[in-house]
């Protein structure tokens, strides 16, 4: 009774949402995917183009140049809802300020900072609009982003790009090493790929320590072992594919005992049923499980004959059916073998003259 109610309870809850709130809730979803103050920048974009297209109306601050202009807005389709949702709440400030526009010049400072709230200026962030921490001349060295800046989201920390880390990015991350540095400039890049720990440039000798499966070289820094070198690494089945820092151990064609590479011209020896022709392993024709499958077809044809044989007292005409289906099918399949070059009851090199 429990799961009963739960299972309507769920249908109906299903049903609620989807015709009553599904469209207010996608526009919503949106319209915070794409962010409030991004939303509004779209917004005034949208505004400013009208206004473009309609610079030649006589009357500058005329109620019917504004609704032209607001019947156009957000055309971009991916923006469109965000953006109509901004026009909403924004036109009772859009329909001040066209009133009053020479006092309040820029649209966006105006009513995606002052009046909507959902933006700030360059390089400020969160609600109150507080300047990113550090150098606002150069904001996190230039080596990221200020967490929510331009927007009332964000803690103004740094957000740093790949390669860089501390307070305001002017440090090289784990696994990177200054290749540039002046009194606002840093350039990080990456240590080579053998280096573990760190390096103090970018080639293997440069590396703090190597990586496993590297070892250290007095000359050439550090350098891969290539384990393939121990002839013991795989088994018996495998060869072994060296690769930086490691190596695999890969099947070999089943046509192999043994191999150095994964086709069958790489076999070190060929695999039973199997015999070197050339460099290749090939099939024997006629092994076992060929006899095998003859032996099945001749089982075949036995019983089918047997079942004809059964039905002839019955019925001359029904055996007559039978018999005739059976030796077609015999001689299909018998055909079918003898052209793929297997074993068959008449050999086929006797007709072709
Ligand atoms: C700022 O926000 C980031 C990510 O949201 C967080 O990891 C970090 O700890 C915050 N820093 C401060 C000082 O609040």
């Amino acid at each position: 009774m429990a799961s009963f109610l739960l299972g309507f309870y769920a249908i109906f809850l299903t049903v609620l949402f989807c015709d009553g709130f599904g469209a207010a809730d996608e526009i919503r979803q949106r319209y915070e995917e794409l962010g409030p103050c991004q939303a509004c920048k779209v917004f005034v974009d949208s505004f400013e183009k009208g206004m473009q297209r309609t610079i030649y109306e006589p009357t500058e601050h005329s109620s019917h140049r504004l609704a032209i202009i607001q019947q156009s807005l957000c055309e971009e389709p991916r923006s469109k809802p965000a953006c109509l949702e901004t026009a909403t709440q924004a036109k009772p400030f859009i329909e001040e300020w066209w009133l009053h526009s020479n006092k309040a010049p820029d649209i966006f400072q105006h009513i995606c900072i002052e009046k909507l709230e959902v933006c700030c200026p360059k390089h400020h962030y969160g609600k109150q609009c507080l300047p990113c921490h550090g150098d606002l001349e150069n904001v996190c060295s230039g080596n990221g982003k200020c967490r929510g800046d331009g927007t009332r989201k964000g803690n103004g920390t740094c957000l740093c790009d790949p390669g860089y880390s501390g307070e305001f990015c002017n440090e090289c991350f784990a696994g990177y090493y200054k290749s540039y540095e002046d009194s606002d400039h840093l350039l990080c890049k990456r240590c080579h790929y053998s280096c573990m720990g760190g390096c103090r440039d970018g080639s293997p000798r440069d590396c703090v320590a190597c990586r496993p499966g590297f070892l250290f070289d007095t000359d050439e820094g550090c350098l891969d072992i290539n384990e393939c070198n121990d002839i013991n690494i795989c088994t018996k089945d495998e060869f072994c594919l060296n690769s930086k820092g490691s190596y695999k151990c890969m099947a070999c064609d089943r046509a192999c005992k043994g191999c150095y590479g994964d086709s069958p011209d790489m076999c070190r020896k060929c695999a039973k049923g199997f015999s070197k022709k050339g460099d290749m392993c090939i099939q024997d024709r006629e092994d076992e499980e060929m006899d095998q499958m003859t032996v099945t077809r001749y089982t075949t044809y036995f019983g089918l004959l047997v079942a004809a044989g059964v039905l002839l007292p019955r019925s001359s005409t029904l055996s007559a059916a039978v018999g005739a289906l059976v030796i077609t099918y015999i001689a299909g399949a018998e055909y079918y073998c003898a052209i793929n070059g297997h074993a068959t009851l008449l050999d086929l090199s006797l007709f072709s003259v």
